[in-house]
């Protein structure tokens, strides 16, 4: 078991009702909010009315924000900047899924940052000077509500890149407000939840068994609550489940104690959506089982983890180790084909033209050579020819 430092500052208020916190979690910063939000979802679900009817009662001045894209553009964050400087803002609300908060996360940042913000999207840097962030979720995926990174697209140069910004101070996660996700984007944002613990699960430590545990408590739980969200969308359990399994996904804490990743499915996703703007999640359930065949058969050493999560997330039991690595691999693209995911990229209209300039990005730095089973951009391009 490798070391590893436990630093997460935002405070969650989970569970039907917690938006009662709102007021008391934004007034230590100031009273003037800064409320993002995307396309309009909250203004069909009522949330809007609701969250816009405390922050009027309560005496706050609100300067919107609204309009923020899936897979969030850096016009949006530059927008935001420059309410917030105009306005003199002292607190940002984000309302909404991954999009909504990580654009504000860049936006809390952006207000500080020396220089052009898309140079901020692309420099290495750590957790920024940034604004307070509050946020109320209303998608279970990214796990944005509980991390403090942010993904930024810029389209006129076919970039979606992660950085540092800001944790959010608190995260209100009512499961309440989740009931009116679409069906495609509840099997999504699960997908996505599944591969940030891939991502995490699929590594060379074998003995970290807390980070173990809570990764197959995780796959089991999504496992069991997706096609119940899918079937009753109002389903308060089901949707409790994914949503409290979402922030720890993608908090780290799945992969205390063990050996970097290179997070593989998420460089090469990030690739795609760069270029065709596809939902993140789609993209990872695409990749995800023809990136563990191609590792498997590429080297035969990792076998036993594949083993493993046959055994004990998917409940299988063979002698012949291979084939029930394989069988488990199966069990995971059947799960997402039965949520209704397209499965192919030529499903999406993705075609060869880009693979090798994505592959070569996906693998900037050389960065996938440290993975749990390192890559080449030859072996990238082979994984998103499986996906046609
Ligand atoms: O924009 P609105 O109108 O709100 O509609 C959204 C959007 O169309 C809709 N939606 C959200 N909540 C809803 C709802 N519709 C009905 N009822 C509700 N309650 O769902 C659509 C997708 O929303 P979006 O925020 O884009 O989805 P998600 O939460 O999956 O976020 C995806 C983004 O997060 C990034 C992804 O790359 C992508 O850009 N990620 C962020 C991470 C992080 N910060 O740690 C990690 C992830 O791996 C991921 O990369
Ligand atoms: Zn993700």
């Amino acid at each position: 078991m490798l070391n590893y430092t436990h630093s997460i500052p935002t405070v969650i208020h989970f569970g039907k009702g917690q938006i009662s916190k709102l007021a008391r979690s934004l007034t230590p910063f100031g009273n003037r909010v800064l409320l993002a939000y995307g396309g309009g979802s909250i203004k069909k679900t009522g949330l809007y009315d609701e969250v816009m009817k405390i922050l009027d009662s309560e005496g706050f001045t609100v300067i919107e924000c609204g309009g923020i894209e899936p897979n969030p553009r850096i016009e949006s964050v530059e927008r935001g900047v420059k309410l917030c400087k105009e306005n003199s803002i002292d607190v940002i609300l984000a309302v909404g899924g991954g999009s909504t908060i990580d654009c504000a996360k860049a936006i809390a940042a952006g207000v500080f940052y020396e220089g052009d913000l898309w140079e901020m999207v692309e420099s290495r840097h750590g957790i920024l000077k940034a604004l307070p962030l509050v946020d109320i979720l209303t998608l279970s995926a990214t796990g944005s509500e509980y991390d403090g990174g942010g993904v930024i697209s810029n389209m006129k140069l076919n970039k979606k890149l992660g950085n540092a910004y800001t944790f959010p101070a608190v995260s209100i996660c009512d499961p309440t407000y989740t009931f009116t996700v679409s069906k495609y984007q509840t099997a999504a944002g699960t997908a996505d939840i599944i591969s940030h613990i891939c991502e995490e699960y699929f590594s060379r430590t074998p003995d970290s068994d807390l980070a173990d545990g809570i990764s197959e408590t995780v796959f089991k739980s999504a496992i069991k609550n997706l096609p119940i969200a899918l079937a009753e969308p109002d389903n308060y359990s089901a949707r409790a489940n994914l949503m409290s399994i979402s922030s720890i996904a993608c908090s780290g804490i799945p992969s205390y104690g063990k050996d970097d990743t290179g997070w593989p499915c998420h460089s090469m996703e990030h690739e795609l959506s760069a270029y065709y703007d596809i939902t993140h999640g789609v993209g990872l359930a695409i990749l995800t089982p023809r990136w563990m065949r191609h590792i498997l058969k590429k080297d035969p050493s990792c076998t036993w983890r594949f083993v493993r999560f046959a055994k004990n997330v998917w409940g299988l039991d063979g002698e012949d180790e291979t084939a029930l690595a394989l069988a488990g691999i199966q069990k995971l693209e059947d799960f997402f084909k039965a949520s209704g995911i397209p499965m192919t990229l030529t499903e999406l209209g993705i075609g060869t033209e880009h693979f090798e300039a994505m592959a070569a990005h996906a693998n900037r730095g050389n960065h996938l050579s440290e993975a749990f089973v390192p890559l080449t951009n030859e072996d990238i391009v082979e994984i998103f020819t499986a996906c046609l």
